[in-house]
């Protein structure tokens, strides 16, 4: 299994820290979605600098913050403490989750799964099953095969699925998992998938437009 290796969100300051800061639209429909379930026991996985644990938190849920940069961790910390509100907050790997079985009601995982390579996924998703409530559901993205860092060939190759990403910035050296449909369907086998939704970014560049491809996946445990 590749190495795990989180961003490095020292970097990533002032003006470029602000799209890290503001959640991402789905959230607000997954807040909505999990308030009429009733849900509390909320999982940030990969949390980041922890846009969506705000959300959660000033909503009520009871959150818990995880991730494998300690830099995030504290700065998630520190803007909490400026909005009154505490969560739990634990810096680890997602290869092995520092919580009980069934602790989750909701879990929260955007562009996070996708930073190791196939045996990596896979051990992954078994914990994340494992921390899930019966009913409880969880959110993730992954990226697609289709999107533009696939196909750079320069990048290399770690298996089928995986290449460690070369560009310049937060995510040097990162791993990065790439899925298709029918390996979707395959790795979330024992869920009840409720949506997958594959969605393209149109990202603009100096030299030129980029295309991001993610899927969009929502299961709940059976
Ligand atoms: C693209 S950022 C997304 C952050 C957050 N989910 C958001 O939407 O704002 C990916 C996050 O996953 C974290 N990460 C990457 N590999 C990880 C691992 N093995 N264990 C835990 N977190 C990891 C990174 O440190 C980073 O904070």
């Amino acid at each position: 299994m590749v190495k795990s290796k989180g961003w490095n969100w020292e970097i990533v300051k002032e003006e470029k820290e602000e799209i890290w800061k503001n959640p991402s639209i789905e959230s607000y429909y997954l807040l909505n979605r999990w308030k009429s379930q009733d849900k509390k026991y909320f999982l940030d996985l990969g949390s980041g600098l922890g846009r969506h644990s705000i959300l959660f938190g000033k909503n009520g849920f009871n959150v818990s913050c995880f991730d494998i940069s300690s830099d995030a961790i504290e700065r998630t910390k520190n803007w909490a403490t400026e909005e009154n509100l505490k969560f739990d907050y634990k810096v680890g790997d997602m290869l092995k989750l520092p919580y009980d079985n069934e602790s989750f009601d909701c879990i929260y995982c955007k562009n996070v799964i996708s930073h190791t390579d196939t045996k990596g996924i896979k051990k992954i998703i078994k914990e994340i099953d494992r921390v899930m409530k019966h009913n409880s559901e969880c959110y993730l993205t992954l990226l697609s095969k289709e999107t533009w860092g696939f196909k750079q060939d320069t990048w290399p190759l770690i298996d089928e699925n995986t290449r460690l990403k070369m560009e310049e910035g937060p995510e040097y050296k990162v791993p990065h998992f790439y899925a298709d449909y029918n390996l979707i369907k395959e790795l979330f086998k024992d869920f009840n998938i409720i949506s997958i939704r594959q969605e393209i970014e149109y990202i603009e560049k100096t030299n030129g437009t980029s295309q991001s491809y993610h899927y969009h996946i929502l299961i709940r445990k059976n």
